[in-house]
């Protein structure tokens, strides 16, 4: 759903207040957090979605990257998963099979096992999981924690809603936007274990809501502002032409309305700008908050297990807004 009426129908729900739930306390927490031990929590995430790419096997391994995310974004392991699939009668039975055999090989190898599923009949295929992790408490990362100084490091580039649009239009072909489709394959793993050997302030993954709501998100719950620059941002090849063309995702619109308010230098902000960053992204990678100090020994860690990151801009005292794009 869209930023704005999620809200509004989670605002209106009964809460639960058992001490235990720790994402209870934790703003724009995407993942359920419960203490079962002082030392060890159960992270919980499910995220299933409609076809981003046409080959099945590269979308259920999209689908699977995507929902084993928001346990590493905490820096949690993931342990079990259960696939969630809809899928039409008519279609054949060797598409469905193809698409979880893509699930199975990511959750493998996060080192985790498919435990079960469910699957029913439905117009338009969808595929995704619940996925279960643990994490000690004591020492996960979340929203909250952003300090003024840090330095905002995003390990996968930025795109893929624009460039999922263009193939679902047939402006482009698989082939053209591979980079793409590798990245959104692409387990947050690496990059979670370099974080937690590293230790971070901060983190979030950059899914639906954009580069702008996961970063107002962070800025919101760690109270403080985070100034992007916008020349600093990764982009898959071929994000700004087809932004360029018009093949902006629905979503992003919707992102643009509900975030935008809280950018300072709003007005500033070209078409060009906006449309990247509020693109939804799947599977999209880690935004960290990281001490000056503790960037050597990040990058080290990237480095040293190949993981690619940039560093996108750095967090400031509270000003006007949430945001500051330069
Ligand atoms: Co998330």
């Amino acid at each position: 759903m869209a930023p704005g009426p999620l809200a509004q129908v989670l605002c209106q729900l009964p809460q639960f207040d058992d001490p235990d739930l720790l994402s209870r306390s934790i703003p724009f927490a995407d993942a359920g957090i419960y203490r079962i031990a002082d030392d060890l929590a159960l992270v919980q995430s499910v995220d299933f979605f409609t076809p981003v790419v046409n080959d099945p096997t590269a979308y259920g391994r999209i689908a699977a990257a995507n929902a084993l995310s928001d346990i590493y974004a905490v820096g949690g392991r993931p342990v079990t998963a259960l696939n969630l699939a809809s899928f039409p009668r008519q279609l054949e039975r060797e598409i469905l099979i193809r698409i979880l055999e893509g699930g199975a090989e990511k959750v493998r190898e996060a080192g985790a096992v498919i435990a079960g599923g469910h699957t029913v009949d439905d117009e338009e295929p969808k595929y995704g999981l619940a996925v279960t992790g643990l994490v000690d408490p004591r020492h996960m990362v979340t929203t909250v924690g952003a300090r003024h100084g840090d330095l905002l490091v995003l390990t996968k580039p930025l795109g893929t809603g624009i460039l999922a649009s263009a193939l679902k239009k047939g402006v482009v072909s698989e082939n053209e936007i591979r980079e793409a489709i590798e990245g959104m394959t692409r387990l947050n793993r690496a990059a979670s274990r370099a974080m937690m050997q590293v230790g971070v302030s901060a983190c979030t993954d950059v899914t639906g809501f954009g580069l702008l709501g996961h970063a107002a998100e962070m800025a919101e719950a760690s109270h403080v502002c985070l100034a992007l620059e916008f020349d600093k941002l990764p982009l898959y090849p071929g994000t700004r032409e087809m932004a360029a063309e018009g093949l902006i995702p629905g979503g992003s619109r919707k992102n643009r309305q509900y975030y935008l308010p809280r950018v300072a230098n709003r007005e500033e902000l070209n078409a060009e700008q906006l449309d990247i960053l509020a693109d939804p992204q799947t599977s999209g990678g880690l935004l960290m908050a990281v001490a000056p100090d503790r960037l050597r020994g990040l990058k080290t860690a990237m480095e040293k297990r190949q993981v690619n990151f940039w560093i996108i801009g750095c967090v400031e005292k509270p000003q006007t807004g949430l945001l500051r794009i330069d």
